[in-house]
C-alpha cells in the first residue's frame, strides 16, 4: 500500500506546521531517533514500508556493479553518524549516503548553525561537519548487512590542522582506510563550504594531490567526488580531467550554495540576521542542473553522474536524470514536503518514463543531450 495523498496532507497539515515552530536542529536530531528507533525492528520497518516504499521494475538499475532498486538516495549529511541506514529503503529510498565522516570525531560549529529560509524553500546550513569520527562509526557499521546501497561521504576533519594540504590528505587517508570494507561506493567530499580552510580540495592541483594519494588505497568500491553548486561552469573541464587520472568513477553534483546575491537569498539571510552558511533546496536547484548538464556534455557516460540540489517532485528529479544523472539525492525537499516525498517521486518517475517511451530509468539518462 502507498496512500501518498493521506501523509502528504497529514505532513502539511499537522506535522510540517508543529516542526516548522520549533529550532530546526532539534527537529533534525528527533527525526534521528525517530528513525533509529523505527528501523530497529521488523515489524517497524514493515509498517513504515507498507505506507511509503513504492516499488517498480521500471526504476531498478544497476549502476557501477551496484543494484538500485530506484534511483532516489538520501544526500549526504542527513545521518552524519550512519544511525538510519535500516529505516531508509522502508521510506522509500533506494540508496543511502552516510556522513560526511572526518577522520577525527569532531563537536562541528557553534549553535545556531541550521536555519529556514521557507520563502525560498530552501536551508541554511552551517554545522561544519559534527560526527562521531571515522573509528568510533566504522566500528559500529563493520559487518554489518545493509539493506540498500550505502555511500560512505567522508570529508576531511574541521580543524585548523586540517586546514594544511598535507594534514587534510592524511586526513582523508585516514577515513577511507577506515571504511575499505564498508557499503557500497565512497564519496569524497571537496566542496563542505562550512568547515576550516573552505574547499581548498576543489581547486584542481590540489584534488589532483588528493585523488593521488587515495589511489593507493584500494577498496574495490567506486569512488565519487562531491563538488560544490558554485563550481564555475568554466572549472568542469579542468575538475573531469584531473578526475580521469585518478580512480573516480563518478561525480555528485552538488553540494550547497554561498551565492548569497542570486533569488532573494541576500534578504531572506538579512531578515533573520544570518552571516554565513551553504543553503541547500530550491536555490541550488538551478546552479546543480546546469552543472549536471556541463559534466555530462564534457564526460557523457565514461562518469556516473548523481544529481543533487532542489528535488521536490518526479518531475524535478526526472530533469536531472534527462540532463545526465543516473542517480538522484535530497534532504531538504523531505523535510519541506514530508517522508512521503520518496514515494511520489518514484511513482512520477514511472508515469514519465512510460509518457516519454522508455522501459527503464537506465533508458532516459542524459537524453537531453543525446540526441
Ligand atoms: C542539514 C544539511 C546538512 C548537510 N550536510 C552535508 C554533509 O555533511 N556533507 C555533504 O556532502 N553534504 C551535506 N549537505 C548537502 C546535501 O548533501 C546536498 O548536497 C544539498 O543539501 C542539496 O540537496 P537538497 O537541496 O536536496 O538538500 C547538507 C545539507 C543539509 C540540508
Amino acid at each position: 500500500m502507498f496512500a501518498p495523498s493521506f501523509f502528504r496532507w497529514g505532513y502539511k497539515q499537522v506535522l510540517k506546521p508543529i516542526f516548522f515552530r520549533m529550532d530546526p536542529e532539534v527537529i533534525h536530531d528527533r527525526m534521528l531517533g525517530a528513525g533509529s528507533a523505527l528501523g530497529r525492528f521488523g515489524i517497524t520497518r514493515w509498517l513504515t514500508s507498507v505506507f511509503f516504499a513504492y516499488q517498480h521494475p521500471m526504476l531498478e538499475q544497476e549502476v557501477l556493479g551496484i543494484r538500485f532498486s530506484n534511483p532516489v538516495g538520501l544526500a549526504g549529511g542527513f545521518d552524519k553518524n550512519g544511525k538510519l541506514a535500516d529505516i531508509i529503503p522502508s521510506v522509500g529510498f533506494g540508496f543511502e549516503e552516510i556522513g560526511s565522516i572526518t577522520a577525527e570525531p569532531c563537536a562541528g560549529n557553534p549553535k545556531k548553525r541550521l536555519w529556514r529560509l521557507a520563502k525560498l524553500k530552501g536551508l541554511v546550513v552551517n554545522y561544519g561537519l559534527p560526527n562521531k569520527g571515522a573509528e568510533v562509526i566504522a566500528k559500529r557499521l563493520e559487518g554489518k548487512v545493509f539493506r540498500c546501497p550505502i555511500g560512505v561521504n567522508m570529508a576531511k576533519t574541521n580543524s585548523q590542522v586540517c586546514a594544511v594540504d598535507g594534514a587534510g590528505i592524511e586526513d582523508h587517508l585516514k577515513s577511507i582506510r577506515l571504511f575499505k570494507d564498508i557499503g557500497d561506493y565512497d564519496t569524497i567530499n571537496v566542496s563542505c563550504p562550512n568547515s576550516f580552510g573552505g574547499q581548498s580540495f576543489q581547486n584542481p592541483e590540489a584534488m589532483d594531490r588528493l585523488l593521488g594519494a587515495l589511489d593507493s588505497v584500494q577498496t574495490g568500491k567506486p569512488r565519487f567526488v562531491k563538488v560544490s553548486a558554485d563550481l564555475p561552469i568554466s572549472e568542469v573541464d579542468a575538475m573531469v580531467t584531473v578526475a580521469e587520472h585518478h580512480n573516480v568513477q563518478g561525480f555528485i553534483i552538488s553540494n550547497l550554495t554561498k551565492q548569497y546575491e542570486r533569488s532573494g537569498i541576500a534578504q531572506e539571510l538579512a531578515k533573520q540576521g544570518i552571516t554565513t552558511g551553504g543553503i541547500s533546496g530550491k536555490p541550488t536547484q538551478e546552479l546543480a542542473d546546469n552543472l549536471i548538464a556541463a559534466f555530462y556534455a564534457r564526460c557523457g557516460d565514461r562518469f556516473v553522474l548523481i544529481g543533487c540540489g532542489g528535488v521536490f517532485s518526479a518531475e524535478d528529479a526526472y530533469a536531472k536524470i534527462k540532463r545526465g544523472a543516473s542517480l538522484v539525492q535530497l534532504i531538504t525537499g523531505m523535510i519541506y514536503e514530508g517522508p512521503q516525498l520518496i514515494g511520489e517521486i518514484n511513482r512520477g518517475l514511472v508515469k514519465l518514463l512510460k509518457r516519454d517511451g522508455y522501459r527503464n530509468i537506465s533508458e532516459a539518462v542524459g537524453v537531453d543531450y543525446r540526441s
